[in-house]
């Protein structure tokens, strides 16, 4: 089964437009990453004030894979070159899981 990786973001309320706007031209590399399944970024609601990055992968390896290598270009902050921009996160902790169960909606050719 897959494994989920989740980024847990503390985000400053006067930040919260940057980082949507940040996530909004993110690079995309993770989607043609070899062995990546998933990736959702949620806004906090209620419970929680942390915006967390989901992610599901194939495996620890594919996970490992990316983030030693396009992770790294996937966080320059979209800027041309120059000075790397001020984190719209004031902190992070990822968050570590393997899958032991998962369904999604019946489908008429599960009949
Ligand atoms: C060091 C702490 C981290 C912070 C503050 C952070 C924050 C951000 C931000 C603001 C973006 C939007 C692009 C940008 O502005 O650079 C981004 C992209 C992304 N982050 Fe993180 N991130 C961190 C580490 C991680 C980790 C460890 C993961 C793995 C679960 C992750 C998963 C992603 C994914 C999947 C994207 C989209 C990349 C793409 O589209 O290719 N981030 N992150």
């Amino acid at each position: 089964m897959s494994i989920v990786k989740i980024n847990a973001l503390t985000v400053p309320a006067e930040q919260r437009e940057v980082l949507e706007k940040r996530f909004a031209s993110r690079a995309g590399t993770v989607d043609s990453s070899d062995g990546f399944e998933w990736f959702e970024l949620l806004r906090p609601v209620e419970g929680t004030d942390q915006y967390l990055v989901y992610t599901r992968w194939r495996d620890e390896e594919s996970f490992k894979a990316w983030m030693e290598g396009p992770m790294k270009q996937a966080h320059q902050g979209g800027g041309e070159g120059g000075e790397r921009p001020r984190p719209a996160a004031s902190g992070s902790t990822v968050w570590s899981f393997e899958v032991v169960q998962q369904t999604g909606p019946k489908t008429a050719q599960d009949d």
